[in-house]
């Protein structure tokens, strides 16, 4: 009996941890979603899509209708996006609720396909912050979105549910690796201050090492929990849980510094 306590515990850490770190993530969304419609949104109701230069320089350029249409609809698309992706990790609904499952996954990944190639398009035609390098990480994290799309959604039409869910969590988290990456810099500020960036640029070692915590590692992260899920190793349980702790904070700590620093002085003008 107490060993079989003791075999229990790691794994239930394991999934306390993954718990932690869903329910940081969805107050994250949740800050994000409110700055984009009340950023984003309402304002294109109120002044016009001239507006958003206030919100990002690069936001609306006259004379570029194609660039601003590619702009609306990247930050437009993504509040549906967000809101959506997450209903569709949410055990409960997607148990009882098969349909909306089904409806809500097809529209997901319209969304995130749709939203990945403005962003290439406004990254390659607009250009963007960063180095070659750094931009190059957030095109890989759209193209991660492309492909996994294809095979979740190829997985589910053959049925094959094991690789559809393994799919869909690397779509899941390439859709959401914008958001991580604003999470992780702001922690980075609040912590370390600009070490490591070229503030006038936006390059720097730092700025590289997040755009890889951002859009490359959750992919490994994902792999590393899925492979502890199938151990009874205790150490390998324990590693993946406080890494997942490790993030939850990470990201506590920089969502406070982007809602304080970037998004509530937007939204407040
Ligand atoms: C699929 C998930 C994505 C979401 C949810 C998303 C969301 C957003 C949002 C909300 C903004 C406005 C930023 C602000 O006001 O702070 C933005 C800007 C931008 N995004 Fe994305 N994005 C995604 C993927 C991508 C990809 C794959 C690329 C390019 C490869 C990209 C390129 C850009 C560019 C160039 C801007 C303009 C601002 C800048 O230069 O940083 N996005 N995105």
């Amino acid at each position: 009996m107490l060993i079989h306590r003791i075999k229990k515990t790691p794994n239930q850490l394991l999934s306390i941890s993954k718990k932690m770190w869903f329910a940081c993530l969805l107050i994250a969304q949740g800050c994000f979603v409110t700055y984009l419609i009340l950023g984003y949104g309402l304002t294109s109701v109120t002044t016009g899509l001239s507006g958003w230069s206030l919100l990002n320089k690069t936001a609306y350029i006259a004379n570029d209708p194609t660039g601003n249409l590619m702009y609306a609809a990247h930050v437009l698309l993504a509040i549906v996006m967000i809101i959506g992706g997450s209903l569709q990790l949410i055990p409960t609904l997607r148990v009882k609720y098969t349909k909306f499952h089904r409806y809500n996954g097809r529209l997901f990944v319209l969304l995130a396909c749709t939203i990945s190639l403005a962003g290439i398009y406004l990254m390659v035609v607009r250009g963007s912050v960063g180095s070659p390098l750094t931009q190059g990480l957030t095109i890989f994290g759209g193209c991660v979105v492309i492909l996994s799309s294809i095979f979740a959604v190829r997985a589910a039409k053959t049925r094959n549910i094991k690789h559809h869910q393994i799919w869909a969590i690397r779509l899941y988290l390439a859709a959401n690796g914008v958001l991580f990456f604003r999470l992780i810099i702001f922690a980075w500020f609040l912590i370390f201050g600009t070490l490591g960036i070229d503030t006038a640029t936006f390059t720097g070692p730092t700025v590289l090492a997040v755009s890889i915590c951002s859009y490359v590692l959750p992919l490994g992260i994902a792999e590393l929990i899925r492979y502890a899920e199938k151990t009874t190793n205790t150490i390998i349980l324990i590693t993946t849980a406080s890494i997942m702790v490790l993030i939850s904070l990470i990201f506590l700590v920089g969502l406070s510094g982007v809602v304080l620093a970037n998004w509530y002085p937007a939204i407040v003008g």
